[in-house]
């Protein structure tokens, strides 16, 4: 049952066991200031043990706080946390998952007073500060820097976030790019500085694996979309990305009603990463409520993506991958389509994500883990 779901793949020249990774998901659950905390650690562990190939760890600021999206975004940004960051990837490694680990320049979406974007667009009533041509090259090296961070640090692999608008995506997008120099206007020009990124993170880690979380479709009427991002993805696997994790949707569009009913249904994004599929040669990954090992396995035996991600999913019910393995599928606790992503409510007001599905013993031990 569930054959290619089973099924070993090789991703940047190491082989995972089955085709399940799990999506990255900030929860808040790093130290006030962004270091590695008790909680984060107990966190992936029981993540790591619940037979996924992969763990992404999510998103982990390359220049903090300008980069950051709030005060417990984790922190890659510097030699300090990287004692943090190795307990971390040895955590997970310890229970047999590979370990990868996000990095982000938030960009627009930053959490401090005066956030940097490639152009002034104004952002909920905020207007960012346009990067000039050398910030850039320093943010391209921050990004750098953190990636060898990550190897140094016994990651197995890196993902470049480029994915819910942030500032990789930001370049990308017509709607936040207004640039006229060489970073701006045609797509040649405005897929440069994540190409640039990707470049000099590749050379800097020799033959460590790095990843890419993908913005297919802003969603937006001004936004990137499938016509132009097919040859983004192009050529980011062109450029060495060894996988796409493939998204739709940024801040902006989260709260269409017709966005917010379409990522109620199971597979949401699996379209999107097929039509992104039919243009890379590197594996795809697809996230977006893939709830059931029927829906997992379909999307892999149809050819839509080669890999799965959960980020909910696996955050209501850790053991998910050892029932389905199992033939215990009726006993998943499922990430409840009803409960309005509370835990995407709480980590945006900056309070520690909970599930509503979790028992009363398990919230005793989350809060009595959160410091
Ligand atoms: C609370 C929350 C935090 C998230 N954090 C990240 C993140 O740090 N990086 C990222 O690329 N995506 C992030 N995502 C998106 C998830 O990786 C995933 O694509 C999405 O939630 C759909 O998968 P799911 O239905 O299994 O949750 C986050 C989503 C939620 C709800």
């Amino acid at each position: 049952m569930y054959s290619t779901l089973f099924s070993p793949i090789e991703v940047g020249g190491i082989r995972l066991d089955n085709r399940i990774t799990m999506a990255p998901l900030y929860l808040g659950y790093a130290s006030e200031g962004g270091a590695v905390s008790k909680l984060l650690l107990e966190h992936y562990r029981l993540m790591a043990q619940s037979g996924a190939a992969m763990i992404v760890v999510e998103n982990a600021t390359v220049d903090h706080p300008v980069a950051s999206a709030g005060n417990r975004t984790l922190r890659i940004d510097a030699d300090q946390y990287l004692e943090g960051l190795t307990q971390l990837a040895k955590e997970i490694k310890n229970q047999g998952a590979l370990a990868c680990i996000q990095i982000n320049h938030a960009g627009r979406f930053a959490g401090g007073q005066q956030p940097v974007a490639p152009s002034e667009v104004d952002t909920f009533g905020k207007t960012p500060r346009a990067l000039s041509i050398d910030e850039i090259h320093q943010i391209r090296d921050k990004f750098r820097d953190a990636a060898k961070r990550a190897k140094q640090a016994g990651f197995d692999m890196v993902e470049l976030h480029g994915g819910t608008g942030y500032l990789l995506a930001q370049f990308v997008s017509p709607h936040t790019n207004k640039r006229t120099d060489e970073y701006g206007g045609s797509l040649e020009n405005r897929m440069k500085f994540p190409l640039e990124v990707l470049g000099a993170v590749r050379d800097a880690v020799g033959d460590f694996p790095v990843g890419y979380r993908f913005l297919a479709d802003e969603y937006l009427d001004d936004g990137l979309k499938p016509g132009e991002s097919t040859r983004v993805a192009r050529a980011l696997s062109d450029g060495g990305a060894v996988y796409l994790s493939v998204v739709g949707g940024t801040y902006e569009s989260f709260m269409k009603p017709e966005i917010i009913a379409r990522s109620k249904t199971e597979g949401y994004m699996a379209d999107l990463a097929a039509e992104i599929k039919k243009h890379v040669a590197v594996p795809v990954i697809t996230a977006g409520r893939i709830s059931s090992g029927s829906t997992a396995e379909n999307i892999l035996a149809s050819g839509k993506a080669d890999l799965v991600g959960l980020a909910r999913v696996l955050f209501a019910d850790p053991d998910w991958p050892r029932k389905i393995r199992e033939g215990r599928e009726d006993e998943i606790i499922h990430c409840d389509p009803g409960c309005e992503d509370i835990c995407m409510q709480l980590v945006m007001k900056g309070k520690p994500a909970f599930c509503t599905q979790w028992g009363p013993q398990k919230m005793r031990q989350f809060k009595d883990l959160f410091e």
